[in-house]
């Protein structure tokens, strides 16, 4: 086998959830724990390749061997995500928050007896969709799409939609345990089709993921 099949190619990974201010206290997140998007950093970076990981907030500690860049927010996620190309392959993990509150509060808000406040919400970046459709769209771009229902029909719109040439379909349905849990099951939804993989632990999910990058980007044994 090729031992380093990657070498020399450069791979952005987005990994958390983000984190949008309401005040200088509080903040509207999700459930992401980023263990699924550090596993794939991880298995880039074994693979040989060069690895910004960006991440938002989580309390796993940063992986060795590969630039880490911290985060808060979807927008600094995305300026960092533009700072770090070109690259030759981008992987969305990040459960980017898609609404942020429109203008945060410089001061904790009170309660002050007339009733609960009212957060206007406003439209995040689509940071993955930017990148697919960017003049200096890395080679293989790749999303995931967390979804509780329709989860094929959701992928195979986001694939075009947002210029991917993969999304990786999981369910995040409560039952299941994906989000902040040790497994996953994924379904691969490309223009070809769909492959669906078995329950797989998070860094063996990542490994047959990096696998079928080495094969996509022509890097395997038949090179
Ligand atoms: O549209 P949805 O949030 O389901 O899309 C999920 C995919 O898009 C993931 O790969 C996620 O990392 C990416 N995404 C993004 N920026 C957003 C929303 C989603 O990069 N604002």
């Amino acid at each position: 086998t090729v031992k380093r099949p990657l070498q020399g190619l450069l791979a952005i990974v987005t990994s958390g959830p983000t984190h949008e201010p309401i005040d200088p206290v509080r903040y509207i997140a999700n459930r992401s724990s980023g263990r699924q998007g550090h596993a794939i950093a991880e298995a880039l970076r074994k693979a040989g390749a060069t690895v910004t990981l960006v991440s938002g907030p989580v309390s796993l500690p940063d992986p060795d061997g590969m630039s880490v860049v911290h985060v808060e927010t979807a927008d600094e996620m995305r300026g960092a995500v533009e700072a770090s190309l070109p690259a030759d392959i981008a992987v969305f993990v990040a459960a980017v928050a898609d609404w942020r509150v429109a203008s945060e509060s410089a001061q904790k808000i009170k309660k002050n007896g007339g009733g609960p406040p009212q957060l206007t919400l406003a439209e995040n970046p689509d940071i993955l969709a930017s990148i697919g459709h960017h003049p200096r769209r890395p080679a293989l771009v790749i999303g995931f799409a967390a979804e509780t229902d329709d989860l094929l029909d959701n992928a195979r719109r986001k694939l075009a939609k947002k210029g991917a040439d993969a999304i990786f379909a999981n369910d995040v349905s409560p039952a299941g345990g994906v989000m902040g849990g040790a497994d996953n099951t994924l379904r691969l939804v490309t223009a070809d089709g769909v492959e669906d993989w078995p329950k797989l632990a998070k860094a063996e999910a990542a490994a047959r993921l990096v696998a079928w990058i080495v094969r996509r980007m022509g890097r395997g044994e038949d090179r």
